[in-house]
């Protein structure tokens, strides 16, 4: 099929599968389900300040980070739609220690690892935030099963909740970006076959830890101030890497002393994977971020993604 711009999510996810005729529908089915999902959760985000969404829940989660009201509806309203789609997913989540496995019988082809809501800490200055996720075969029926190599993804995606609402997703196949129109409520594509530009101008790098990074990752920035590049930081992740895809550069989070911040499973190997899609790439200094294999859910890394010749020349600088 020819793809056209304007044709709506639904259509596109049924085209793709009808591309293997030994698909069973389980994986449309979750793409689906996740595009419903999100779509409610854009209309809670259209709407914060008029609804009680902003705020803090007063709970600290998993990664000893404060809990906002909209960690938890996104994190619930995904669920409840994977769940309710007919069929069975095991799901890992940020906002959740362990992950949620269907009840015994039940027991489904994929597994789905979800950050419900990126960004929590912008969330009430009205900034963009998204939605990151990322399906995978099962391999087994306990949490290890979510311990993969980015490279084993089937599909990934984000939603961005931006000045429109994109999601933008890949089943291994280059990335196609889909605009929600909220008059009809239908993603359509707006953004066929999305590729990163092989240089960019803009690093997107949290500065106010360079007291605190290795002296190579402060010569890296040091070098594309000189060379003339502005930086952009959102401090939500779906919205630096949407930049950085659409308007070349790169985005990293480095160890800030001996600590990563981005979380392997659900935010790292997801991006990592779209931004490789879109032809550029993510490495955590020394190596692939798709050939990293997890060794717990919430594992977190170092990260350095976006055009291939930004993200060569930091990897040269840091490693010579
Ligand atoms: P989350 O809101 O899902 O916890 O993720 C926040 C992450 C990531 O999205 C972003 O790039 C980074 O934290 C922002 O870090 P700073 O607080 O250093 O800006
Ligand atoms: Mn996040
Ligand atoms: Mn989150």
């Amino acid at each position: 099929m020819e793809i056209k711009k304007g044709i709506d999510l639904n259509r596109f996810i049924l085209e793709e599968e009808r591309k293997h005729p030994e698909a069973t529908g389980t994986l449309s089915h979750a793409l689906m389900a996740i595009e419903n999902a999100t779509k409610i959760i854009s209309s809670y985000i259209r709407m914060a300040g008029l609804v009680d969404v902003i705020g803090k829940t007063g709970r600290i989660n998993v990664q000893g980070e404060e809990v906002q009201k909209l960690d938890t509806l996104s994190n619930r309203v995904l669920i409840e739609h994977l769940s309710g789609s007919g069929d069975f997913y095991a799901v890992a989540s940020e906002e959740m220690e362990h992950a949620l496995f269907p009840e015994e019988g039940k027991d489904g082809k994929y597994i789905i690892a979800i950050d419900p809501l990126d960004g929590s800490s912008v969330i009430d200055a009205n900034t963009s935030v998204g939605t990151i996720f990322s399906i995978w075969r099962k391999t087994s029926s306990d949490e290890s099963t979510f311990l993969q190599e980015g490279k084993k993804i089937v599909a990934a995606g984000y939603v961005i909740y931006g000045t429109s609402t994109m999601l933008v997703y890949s089943t291994g196949n280059g990335v196609y970006g889909f605009t929600l129109d909220p008059m009809v409520g239908t993603y359509l594509l707006s953004h066929p076959d999305i590729k990163i530009p092989e240089k960019g101008k803009i690093y997107g790098f949290n500065e106010s830890y360079y007291n605190k990074w290795d002296e190579r990752i402060r010569k890296c920035v040091d070098f594309f101030k000189t060379e003339g590049y502005t930086l952009r930081w959102a401090g939500a992740m779906v919205t630096d890497i949407h930049r950085t895809i659409m308007k070349g550069g790169i985005f990293a989070y480095p160890l800030v002393g001996s600590k990563a911040k981005i979380r392997l499973l659900y935010e790292a190997a997801p991006m990592a994977f779209l931004v490789k899609q879109a032809g550029g790439l993510a490495t955590n200094g020394t190596e692939d971020i798709l050939n990293i294999k997890p060794q717990a859910l919430h594992q977190r890394v170092p990260v350095f993604m976006g055009s291939s010749e930004d993200v060569k020349k930091c990897m040269e600088i840091i490693n010579s």
